[in-house]
């Protein structure tokens, strides 16, 4: 029999839940010289227990009890301890201890991290780049690092942010974790235990501020009772470095506070905002900043007034100052624009707002740029605000929360996207500004700058809706940290520390998250065409023609023979004229455009040549083909991994990556039966609207269901589906099998939607092989849909079933509330064949 330590050296420990995240301090083994390297004390220089030095000490004995099973003391100030762990401020070592040497200069929030000789030392600039520091080395020795090193890490910037878009009603925008952990039926939550674990997650990352709740803001949460709750939450964040920030509504003084009027220039109002700084302060000293979305999708903003953003920004910025906060305020901006008038173009709006008052804002407000000017999407160019402010301190915005992104139903490693962004080179004024050193604030030196991303965790164990989704939140932090970082080395620490050491496991799971961002973006739109997904509704499935003939801005320009958005000065929008010279060129000339961004930039025929040789059509038919095929090794490589990986995470994200593998058909076969419908241009391949395989639920023998035509009609094979004729009697739909004898894989596409929870059963000659329950609202964590669509549609596969021609298949559907047991389309895949 295998011990229990044995089982927990193979990494194979008992079920966990993914709380922990990446600080499981799950069991490595030790002996020998690991054992001599293994400090027997543990010293921190602060003993305040709210101290995040004091923090530190407390989290480094959680962890070398938890890798090495080693207990180890605390001891608090007693400097000259050998074999120990010294931890605390570089002013406190050498307050309590003497002068130090070797140790250079260190910038605000850093550290040093030293293993060499007789002590493990960890000093901070301050007590927070102690803690960092702490998490440094417990980092190293849960990946079984014992390596001597001697090094200062300093932060790339001071804002490392961020955000969560909770509301007071405890639903999270854009949220896929479950409810909030700050909010409650329009209060905080008493129980604040998830806040301190989510504070020890973000310092682990070296996350500085937090904004709670959402910047679609609700003014309520400045009522006193809410603001005490505020203090609450804060006094919980505190002891791990991270501060509270707050969004606010701009119209609060008169929708909450009963004035007449919000006009941030009316002195009522300045003085309104004063008070109310002035009591969250009072209950939270420390507070970060205000985050401000205004003007934008329907929130109220200075414009009623006839007054300028840098007024808005100032008026809080003025207000915060004298406390130490500083005011993010959100570049996101537009109105809604008219598709008809070919020059209208939502991209330009940011710079259009704000160039203009570059160096009309008080120091202390930053603009918080989404990474591209549009919203999230799969691929965008850098957004050319970074290159139209030089007197202004910048942040940019980063989505961890998936929301264009498959909303952590799909694996989607999104880290290398942030990458195109953040290693962008500008070239302002013909030198190197990239984009990272923009933001950060060294290009045009700006002492503020930073980042900030949408995190939206919530009460799920998993924090994020799904256990690999959590690198997306680690690789944040380490890129907010040093965006120079390397996206597939920052991914591996996460691995090694969320899944174990096993080699295996390593290069397994790097290979699925590395392939997933590409896969995805194959999957949904190309070459710079923006996501795809339905943009009016959920932003989850396919919809393309949702992008068009409406006012959002989001459009493709797609008719029958052309598509893409043309952005050139010459003939266009006039967007691409928004970078520095060498760029605007760059994006202006289809030639020198890359492939990527082609429909970014340019309106073309589908049958446009590629510098890849292929017409853009073909290039859509075929990467949606490659993706979805990219998507089916996911579940097959993570399979080679059972045994590897306890059996609760293991179980969570095969279940989830299996449902990848059917939504990614359904991905490709809409977005390629809209284009080829649009065109009427058949694939090369011969693979678009040609399924062999398929048997079509409508062309099955019916009793009980009748036929539904689908819409988008893209989002079914077909574009025909059937519901039940009643909403509580079954339905039938038979057919014999017209394929050969053999073994195949089962595959039935259907749709599962919010508001039932129909049952569907499978039989061949009446014996039943299989059945299954519409119940994906309670168990995945992207956003249900109530039609059939693009959203609702997936895929179940029973595997190996044999079958002999002329046999007879049934599924008997039963509705359940509003879901009729909807079919599409069932598939027989003999091996290899994904149809
Ligand atoms: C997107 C998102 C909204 C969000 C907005 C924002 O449009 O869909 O839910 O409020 O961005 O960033 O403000």
């Amino acid at each position: 029999m295998w011990s229990l330590g044995f089982l927990a050296f193979l990494g194979v420990a008992a079920a966990e839940d993914g709380l922990n995240g990446w600080l499981r301090y799950a069991s490595l083994p030790c002996s020998g010289q690991c054992r001599s390297n293994l400090p027997s004390t543990i010293v921190t220089l602060n003993t305040t227990k709210t101290s995040p030095v004091y923090v530190a000490g407390t989290e480094l004995k959680i962890g070398l009890k938890g890798v090495y099973g080693k207990n180890v003391q605390v001891t608090h100030n007693k400097c000259k301890v050998s074999s120990s762990i010294i931890v605390g401020t570089i002013d406190q070592y050498r307050r309590s201890c003497g002068a130090v040497n070797g140790v250079p200069d260190l910038e605000e929030d850093g550290f040093w991290l030293n293993t060499k000789g007789d002590n493990v030392q960890i000093f901070g600039q301050n007590e927070r780049g102690a803690l960092y520091g702490a998490f440094e080395y417990l980092s190293m020795l849960a990946q079984g690092n014992f390596s001597e090193v001697s090094y200062a890490s300093n932060p790339s910037a001071p804002i490392r942010w961020v955000n969560q878009w909770d509301n007071m009603d405890g639903s999270i925008e854009r949220g896929y974790g479950g409810p909030s952990i700050f909010f409650n039926n329009g209060q905080i939550v008493q129980d604040l235990t998830r806040v301190a674990e989510y504070a020890r997650l973000l310092a682990s990352i070296r996350i500085n501020a937090v904004v709670i709740n959402n910047v679609n803001a609700n003014a309520t949460l400045l009522d006193p009772t809410n603001l005490d709750g505020v203090g609450r939450v804060a006094d919980i964040f505190r002891p791990y470095g991270i501060q509270v920030g707050l969004s606010l509504n701009f119209a609060s003084p008169q929708t909450y506070g009963g004035l007449s009027t919000f006009d941030p220039l009316d002195a009522s109002v300045i003085e309104w905002w004063s008070n109310i700084t002035a009591q969250v302060y009072e209950r939270v000293p420390d507070m970060a900043g205000y985050l401000v979305k205004a003007d934008s999708e329907g929130q109220p903003g200075p414009q009623t007034y006839n007054r300028t953003l840098s007024d808005a920004a100032n008026l809080f910025a003025k207000e915060v100052k004298p406390y130490g906060g500083i005011v993010m305020y959100r570049a996101f901006v537009y109105n809604q624009l008219n598709e008809s008038i070919w020059t209208d173009d939502r991209a330009k709006a940011a710079v259009n707002f704000f160039k203009d008052l570059d160096g009309e804002f008080e120091d202390n407000v930053v603009i918080q740029i989404k990474f591209g000017p549009i919203d999230f999407q799969v691929r965008e160019p850098a957004s050319p605000l970074f290159a139209n402010l030089f007197n202004t301190s910048m942040a940019i915005e980063l989505q961890v929360t998936q929301e264009y992104l498959g909303q952590q139903s799909h694996l989607v490693y999104v880290a290398p996207l942030w990458k195109t962004i953040l290693d962008f080179d500008l070239r302002v004024d013909h030198q190197p500004s990239l984009v990272r050193d923009i933001v950060t604030g060294k290009r045009f030196n700006r002492k503020l700058g930073g980042s900030a991303a949408v995190v939206n965790v919530g009460t799920n164990t998993t924090w994020l809706g799904s256990h690999l989704s959590m690198s997306n939140l680690y690789a944040y932090g380490r890129l907010a940290w040093n965006p120079a970082d390397d996206t597939q080395e920052i991914l591996q620490d996460w691995i090694r520390l969320t899944f174990g050491l096993d080699r295996k496991v390593l290069d397994t799971i790097t290979r699925m998250s590395m392939e997933s961002w590409p896969a995805y973006e194959q999957y949904s739109g190309n070459l710079g065409i923006q996501t795809l997904t339905d943009i009016l509704y959920t932003h989850y499935g396919p919809n393309p023609a949702s992008q068009d003939n409406n006012g959002w801005g989001q459009w493709t320009r797609a008719d029958q023979t052309t598509i893409g958005m043309d952005r050139t000065v010459a003939n266009g929008t006039g967007y691409s004229g928004q970078y520095p010279d060498e760029i605007a060129a760059m994006y202006e000339s289809i030639e020198s455009t890359p492939d990527d961004l082609l429909l970014w930039f340019h309106h073309v025929n589908y049958t446009h040549r590629l510098h890849s040789g292929k017409t853009v059509i073909q290039h859509f038919y075929d990467s949606h083909y490659t993706g979805a095929e990219t998507a089916q090794g996911f579940l097959e490589q993570w399979e080679s991994l059972q045994g590897k990986i306890d059996t609760e995470r293991y179980n969570h994200v095969r279940h989830f990556l299996d449902y990848q593998t059917g939504h990614s058909i359904v991905w490709r076969d809409a977005i390629n039966n809209f284009y080829y419908n649009l065109s009427g241009i058949p694939d090369q391949a011969k693979r678009v609207n040609h399924h062999p395989w398929r048997i079509e639920a409508e062309s099955m023998k019916l009793d009980g269901y009748k036929t539904y035509n689908v819409s988008p009609f893209e989002t079914a094979s077909g574009s025909v589906a059937i519901v039940t004729i009643s909403n509580n009697t079954a339905g039938t739909a038979s057919t014999k099998i017209p394929f050969p004898s053999g073994t195949y894989d089962l595959a039935v596409n259907y749709y599962d939607l919010f508001g039932g929870q129909s049952q569907w059963k499978v039989y061949l000659n009446d014996r039943k092989i299989g059945q299954w329950t519409g119940n994906s609202e309670d168990i995945f964590s992207h956003t249900p849909s109530i039609y059939l669509d693009g959203h609702s549609a997936t895929r179940i596969k029973f595997r190996n079933v044999k079958v002999r021609r002329g046999d007879i298949l049934k599924i008997v559907g039963m509705p359940n509330g509003t879901e009729p047991a909807p079919l599409d389309y069932v598939a027989l895949l003999p091996a290899g064949i994904i149809d």
